[in-house]
Order: structure tokens, then sequence, then C-alpha cells
């Protein structure tokens, strides 16, 4: 689920290793550790906690080695604690093992495993392949580790050093992500490029089913099945590792929402034909024919990214009239969907590694979909498996609180919708009023930057309050739910979106003057009907905030606090609409005191079922 970082090379390996789990310390996890080999034997230090107490643990217990494996865990199976933490030894302390994922069948190898008198010192599902290994092991590492894996079920991403098959990790995967990186006579194994990105930019994702391994001298891939070497592609990597600082913000959500000017025109980026008034997208794998003969569309996706599959709805079938289904990846393998040759299936992740969003691809392609990934992590999974995709090209997002993958996934699905409705019925003047109103973007959303100390002080105002109300029609809708999705996230406040019309069916009755209610109500096509949904907040005392684009007499006393956004058409409105409400998450949790980057709970990338 979290992090794997292994070095061997010539460099001592304990600071290389520090410094990649660092880099992964976004992720999210609860307990860090590491491996060695030091000469005479593999030694292990972990510690619960964050990674600065790890270091502080090997500051008084230094390891020195040149090969090593390290892990931040995120615990699936036992309470995150010092004995939890990977990595996990062998009973004999010969072979150490750091695991991603989840081992399905841990209950039935531990029982085996005891029987031959084997003790476990943890109560993860990881410590099995730790002793599995040894079980099998005859001199050779490699070997022992295939056939170890043979005799698990699940998912996993691992690294695994010896103390006698020395100077080499052996790393295999089945559902959670590793890389090679390749330096110069020094080869890295991470689960995120972002780890080792300090030292080369030269890596081989792993596949499912796949082994690497590494030594001094260069690195094998092995397929699992076959036994057999495979030939792969080297990736290049173009992200810079400024591009994964903070660049000066205080924290990386906030760098993240002020890059959207830049990241939401990289999406559009050599995409847009202002002339006829349509898209070019490169990565689709589908002639226009084939995208003109699908019957319906489905677009599976989870938390924020689903929000934006609802845009995305609502714009297919607006601007393209073909119908459309959003489902949440997680349910929509087990209700028997109907979907089959004639769908397309778009799925949206932005890590393009969550777990059920890749399930959901998976079933649907089973079904006879097409599949079409819009993704931001290039080479994950989803990005390799899909039949095509569209890359949101919003660079790193390393704020748990997704934020400029928003904007850019929307961004994403209006390109899509645009080349689809031009090839159906969308006139040409329609297409080329819409891509002038894209260019405007990043300059309106620079604007609303602009003004950011507007919001933080309205956050200061409103910070004690334990409940929000986020409330918007047609194309705002699930820029509400995202709106409350963030405050949620990171500040812990309570707060649900609305369409806001179906606030009288319920919600209404929680309306009290304690209760801050956002409006989305920019001057659109639906703006005289939430007038009146403004009007019931305030006939009951509750406090409004609106998100307006002009002055309109008809709130004249309704609002309590009004923050001004540009104005667009109905269907980009979401993507200035959320700036502010990302901001008003940002700053509220900030002034609560709350962990931003690392909210408690959550994980960026959920990588289990
Ligand atoms: C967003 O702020 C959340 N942390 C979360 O809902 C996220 O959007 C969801 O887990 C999906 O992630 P993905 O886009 O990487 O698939
Ligand atoms: N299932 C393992 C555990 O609970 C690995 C968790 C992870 O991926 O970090 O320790």
């Amino acid at each position: 689920m979290c992090g794997i970082v292994g070095y061997v090379g010539p460099r001592v390996a304990t600071p290389l290793l520090i410094e990649g789990l660092k880099r992964l310390e976004y992720r999210g996890y609860d307990s860090a550790g590491v491996a060695v080999m030091n000469g005479s034997g593999v030694e292990t230090v972990k510690e619960a906690g964050k990674i600065a107490r790890l270091e502080a643990l090997l500051a008084t217990t230094p390891v020195h080695g040149t090969t090593g494996i390290a892990h931040t865990r995120w615990a699936t199976h036992g309470p995150p604690n010092q004995k939890n933490a990977h990595p996990h030894m062998s009973q004999d302390g010969n072979i150490a093992v750091v695991h991603n994922g989840i081992i399905e069948n841990a209950n039935s190898l531990k029982r085996m495993l005891e029987k031959r008198g084997y003790k476990f010192m943890s109560d993860t599902d990881t410590e099995v392949l730790a002793h599995l290994i040894q079980e099998t092991f005859d001199g050779n590492l490699e070997d022992a580790v295939i056939e170890a894996l043979n005799q698990v079920e699940g998912t996993y991403g691992i690294a695994v050093i010896s103390a006698i098959d020395t100077h080499k990790i052996v790393a295999a995967r089945k559902g959670s992500p590793l890389l090679v990186g390749l330096g110069e006579n020094e080869y890295f194994i991470a689960s995120d490029v972002s780890a080792i990105l300090a030292h080369t930019r030269q890596v081989v994702y792993l596949d499912d089913g796949e082994m690497a391994v590494v030594d001094r001298n260069g690195y094998r891939i092995i397929d699992l099945n076959a036994e057999e070497v495979l030939h792969k592609k080297v990736a290049r990597i173009d992200w810079d590792l400024a591009q994964i600082e903070r660049g000066g913000f205080a924290h990386f959500m906030l760098k993240e929402i002020f890059e959207q000017p830049h990241t939401v025109e990289n999406t559009m980026r050599g995409r847009l034909l202002l002339d006829e008034g349509t898209s070019k997208l490169g990565g689709l794998n589908l002639t226009d024919e084939e995208l003109l003969a699908f019957d319906n569309i489905v677009i599976t996706a989870c938390g924020t990214s689903w929000h934006s599959a609802l845009i995305g709805e609502g714009l297919i079938e607006e601007l393209a009239r073909v119908p459309v289904e959003v489902e949440y990846a997680s349910e929509f393998r087990y209700r028997n969907p109907i979907v089959d040759e004639k769908t397309l299936c778009i799925v949206i992740s932005q890590s393009g590694e969550t777990a059920d969003t890749l399930a959901a691809m998976r079933e649907a392609k089973r079904r006879g979909a097409r599949t079409l990934g819009i993704v931001n992590v290039v080479g994950s999974t989803i990005a390799r498996e899909a039949d095509g995709g569209i890359y949101i090209h919003a660079g790193p997002e390393i704020g748990v609180a997704s934020t400029k993958a928003f904007t850019s996934q929307v961004i994403a699905l209006l390109l899509f919708t645009l080349k689809l409705a031009r090839l159906r019925d969308l006139s040409l003047l329609r297409g080329r009023e819409i891509i002038t109103g894209m260019i405007e973007l990043p300059q309106q959303i620079q604007q609303i930057l602009d003004r950011a100390e507007e919001i933080e002080n309205l956050a200061e105002e409103f910070k004690r309050a334990s409940n929000f109300l986020y409330l918007g029609r047609g194309y705002n809708f699930p820029a509400a739910l995202e709106g409350a999705l963030k405050l949620k996230e990171i500040s812990y406040i309570h707060a649900e979106g609305y369409p806001a019309a179906e606030m009288k069916h319920g919600p209404i009755a929680l309306i009290d003057e304690m209760m801050p209610v956002v409006f989305i109500a920019p001057h659109d096509s639906v703006f005289d009907k939430i007038t009146s949904n403004v009007h019931e907040v305030k006939a009951r005392k509750g406090r409004v905030i609106a998100i307006t684009s002009r002055d309109e007499p008809a709130l004249e006393g309704m609002l309590d606090y009004e923050f001004r956004i540009p104005e667009t058409m109905d269907i980009l409105m979401p993507v200035l609409a959320s700036v502010p409400l990302q901001l008003l998450a940002y700053y509220v949790a900030v002034k609560l005191g709350s962990n931003v980057d690392q909210p408690r709970n959550l994980a960026k990338s959920v990588t289990v079922e």
C-alpha cells in the first residue's frame, strides 16, 4: 500500500534509503524501517510513526552497508506499531522482506509454517513471506522468492535481501507498483519514481507477474510464470526534483492549488484545435469510426476523481448526446453492470493505482468494453492497462487532498467531449466558443489565486463551525461535493455537498444560525433557481457564504460573505468555482492546526480494496 525503496551499489545505503522514504512521505504512512547488509548479516531498524523517529533511532543504532531495502507502511494487518513495521525478518535472521499489498492466504500459510516450527513476531500478513522464503531458500535468493510466491495469493510489491546470497535485491510485483532505477554502477528499487528521481531518470517499470534481480553489475527482469528473462523498455522520466518539492509554499497542497493556472494549461497544451473547434488527443487509440460506434459510456472512479466523473457525465450528455453512467469503482463490479463491446469505459484516477478503480477497469474489460484512462501518473498501472488514455499532465500531486488533479481531470474530460461532440452534432461555432472559454481559464484561475487572502480571512471567521453545507446546481453540484470533501479530509469538520434544490427534501432540517452554507451561485443558467435556495436558508437563519460572479440585486441582504469569481460558460464554471473552495478548506485546516498534506487516516493512493 505504501512505499518501498531499495539500493545496491558502491555507496552507503542508509542515507539514500532514508532520503527515498522521505520522498514517499506524501503517500501517507504509519511506520517505517530499513534493513541493510552489514558485511556479516542483515540488520534491521524500524519504528512506528514518522520517518524522523526512524532517523533518531538510526542515530543511536546506525546500520552500515551498501545494499539495503526500506519501507513506509500503511497498515492492513495488525496495528501500526514498531513490531509490525517492515522490514520483516525470517526466523533465521538471514532474509529481510518489505511488502506493499495484502497476502490473502496469510492465515493458512501461517498455520502451516507454525506447524513447521516457525515463530511469528508480528501481526502482519507480510511476515509469512519472510519465513516462506527461508523455507524455500537453497542458496539462491531469486529461486527461493519464486517458489515462495507460488504459494501466495493476494497482491504484492516486494523487495527482499539475504545475508547468504549477498549484494543483491530481489523484487517482484503483483498488484502493487514497483520499478527499477538504473544508475551508474548502482541500482534502485522503488514503488514510486519520486523516491529515486534525485539519482536517476532511467527506470524500468515492472508489470504484474514480473520479478527484478539487481546487483552492482546490472539487473534482470524475469517473468515469474515462464521463469524467463524479459527485455523491457527503459523509460525516461521528465519530472524534475523541483517539481516534487514544496517550492517555497508552506504545504504541498497550497503549492498545488497555486499551480493550477499552469497545470490546467498543461492539460490543454497542444490539444486544442481552435479553427476546427475540436481537440486532438494522441493517446485514445480509437479511430473516429470506433469512437462513434459506442452506444453508451460508463465513467468509473473514486473520491475526487468520481466528482470529476460527474462533471464529465454532464459534459458528454449535453454536448455529445451519448448516454453516460457514473459509477463508484468500488460498487461497479459487484452489481452486474450493463457493459459490453458497445460500451466505452472511462476510468479516472490521479494516481493510476487505486485498487478499486483498477479492479473496475479490469471488470469492464472482461465484459468486452473498451477502456480509456484519464490518469496523472505516467506509467501507472491504470495508464498501462487501459486500451487508450489521456494523461492530464498535472505533474506530481503530493498533497493527499487532490486539487490540481481535479481541475485537470475536468479539462481532460472536456477535451474528450469536444472531440466526440464535434464528430457528432456539435457545431463548429460552439466548439470554437468552448475552446475560447477554455483558453481564458488559466488567467481566470490566477485572478482568484491573487485574492487568496480574502479566503484566508473568511476561514478565520468560520473555522469554529462544526458542520458545513455546500450547495450548487447543474455543473456546480459536483463542485459542491468536491468542496465538502476537501473540508472533511483536511480539517475534519463535517461537511455535506448537495444539489441546492434537494436541500429542502432533508438537509434543510439542519439549518440554524450555527450552520454555514456555501452556495456556488455564479451568474449562469440556473442562477434564478439557486437564488430561491439562498432565500430558504436565510429564512432559517443559516449563515450564507456565496461564490458569485457579479453584483446580483436578487441576493442583496442575503449574504453573510461573498467571494467573486470571473464569469465563464456553465460548463467551465466548476473549474473556477472549485479553486476558492480548495483554498477555504486549506486555510480552515491550517488554522485548526491539522496536518494538511498528510491528514489522519488517509493515504494518497488507496491500493487496497
Ligand atoms: C482526494 O482528495 C482523495 N484523497 C481521494 O478521494 C482520491 O481522490 C481517491 O482516493 C481517488 O484517487 P485516484 O484519483 O488516485 O484514483
Ligand atoms: N499488508 C502489509 C501490512 O499490513 C503491508 C501494508 C503496506 O502495504 O504498507 O503490513
